[in-house]
């Protein structure tokens, strides 16, 4: 039986976790929370903070595993290059994947390289760095963490004090401490998922975004198809950016908006599967390809097949983005289920506290529906949501 290091153990890599075992590896799971929930399906785990690649390097020599993988989660990327790559095992390149896990190297290789043309960006590791160009700068912008995910610290500036504010919280929030400044792009959002495989890059699927209004830019759904026109030429420029950021295994992930004048930019780029379902649910249900089985035995270095099995016409998710508040009783989700045609996955218990939701991180599960008509996928998905929100008691203080 092959062993399998899956770093990361939280709520989204359960599936993945789930997902291995059923193909029939040893699962070995790794995350710094002892109480992960993915843990309590894998056959052994070990609680080892993903950030730290010497300690997962050493875990995974420990166990001798066959291979590595990570998903929906941009925190054990490099962990996951990095044991690959010491242990000749099958992997994105490490330099590649410190390319990639820096947005700032990223938007300068796809503008270098022509993939798209934002062409106004900075890097700045400390707000004094801000004097140097401060003046010059075009509002609005968009500034982030450099290496960020699930939205956290991301935020549009308008002007001078606006960009100082932003520029400190997302250099506070950045791991490397450093912030991208970047063109604010006024689009409709997509995301792409992408499978690199014997140096083919296969774009599975591009979906439509469902966005927090400003000043937060969380993602709060999915559908596909995603009814975009130019989803041909998107393809080619997901190909293309791929090739450029030198993308040589592995899933891969981008943020795209596209402007009402049909011009293409590619904000984010992880090399991991989609979360928020994505890469578990939302591909393979729409495409019929097992694109996480695929990841999973393309990690081991296994045989892996791309051909389609059972496609279903429309899928549509929703993030369980819910009113804060303390816990004090569930819905009924069978019902639930059952009235809106969905299926819902969720981690809400009795005594939880729910945050307001400003990233990716407040989310409490998600709904997601498969039918025909792709309007009413999103009308199914979006009703359920709101019945869970409106069926949540919390607990009142007066
Ligand atoms: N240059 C930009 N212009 C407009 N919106 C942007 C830009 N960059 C990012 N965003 C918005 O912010 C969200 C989060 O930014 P992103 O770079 O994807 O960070 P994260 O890694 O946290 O997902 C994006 O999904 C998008 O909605
Ligand atoms: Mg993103």
């Amino acid at each position: 039986m092959k062993k399998i290091l899956i770093i990361g153990a939280g709520f989204l890599q359960s599936f993945v976790i789930k997902k291995a075992k059923e193909i029939g590896y040893y699962t070995i799971a790794i995350d710094k929370n002892p109480n992960s929930l993915g843990f309590k399906y894998a056959d052994e785990y070990g609680v080892v903070d993903i950030v730290d690649q010497q300690a997962c390097l050493k875990f995974a020599k420990e166990k001798k595993v066959d291979g590595v993988m990570t998903a929906a989660t941009d925190y054990g990327v490099l962990s996951t290059a990095f044991i690959a790559q010491q242990m000749n095992l099958p992997g994105i390149k490490y330099d590649t994947a410190k390319v990639v896990k820096n947005k700032y190297l990223v938007r300068h290789l796809l503008y270098e390289k022509k993939i798209d043309d934002i062409s106004q960006y900075y890097e700045i590791s400390d707000i004094e760095d801000l004097s140097g160009i401060i003046e010059n700068i075009h509002y609005p912008v968009m500034v982030k963490p450099c290496d960020g995910s699930g939205s956290k610290a991301v935020k549009r500036a308008n002007s001078k004090n606006e960009l100082k504010d932003a520029c400190t919280e997302a250099i506070n929030a950045s791991l490397i401490k450093k912030a991208l400044i970047e063109d604010f792009i006024d689009g409709k959002e997509y995301g792409v998922d992408s499978f690199i495989y014997n140096g083919e890059v296969y774009v599975l699927g591009v979906m439509g975004k469902y966005m927090t209004s400003p000043p937060d830019y969380a993602e709060l759904g999915h559908m596909m198809p995603s009814n975009l026109d130019i989803e041909s030429r998107l393809r080619e420029i997901v190909k293309n950016a791929v090739q450029v950021l030198g993308i040589n295994f592995g899933a891969v992930n981008m943020d795209v908006l596209v402007t009402k004048e049909n011009r293409v930019c590619i904000v984010d780029v992880g090399a991991r599967m989609g979360g928020n379902l994505i890469g578990s649910h939302i591909i393979p249900i729409k495409t019929g390809i097992d694109y996480m089985g695929s990841i999973i035995k393309a990690s081991v270095g296994d045989e892996i097949d791309l051909s389609v099995k059972n496609p279903q016409p429309c899928v549509a998710t929703k993030v369980l983005a819910l009113k804060p508040g303390k816990i004090a009783g569930l819905p009924d989700f069978n019902a639930i289920q059952e009235e809106c045609k969905v299926v819902v996955y969720h981690h809400l218990e009795i005594g939880d506290t729910i945050r307001a939701y400003h990233n990716n991180l407040d989310g409490c599960g998600y709904v997601l529906a498969i039918s025909e008509d792709r309007r009413k996928a999103i009308e199914n998905v979006e009703l359920a949501r709101k019945l869970i929100d409106d069926g949540v008691v919390r607990v009142s203080y007066l």
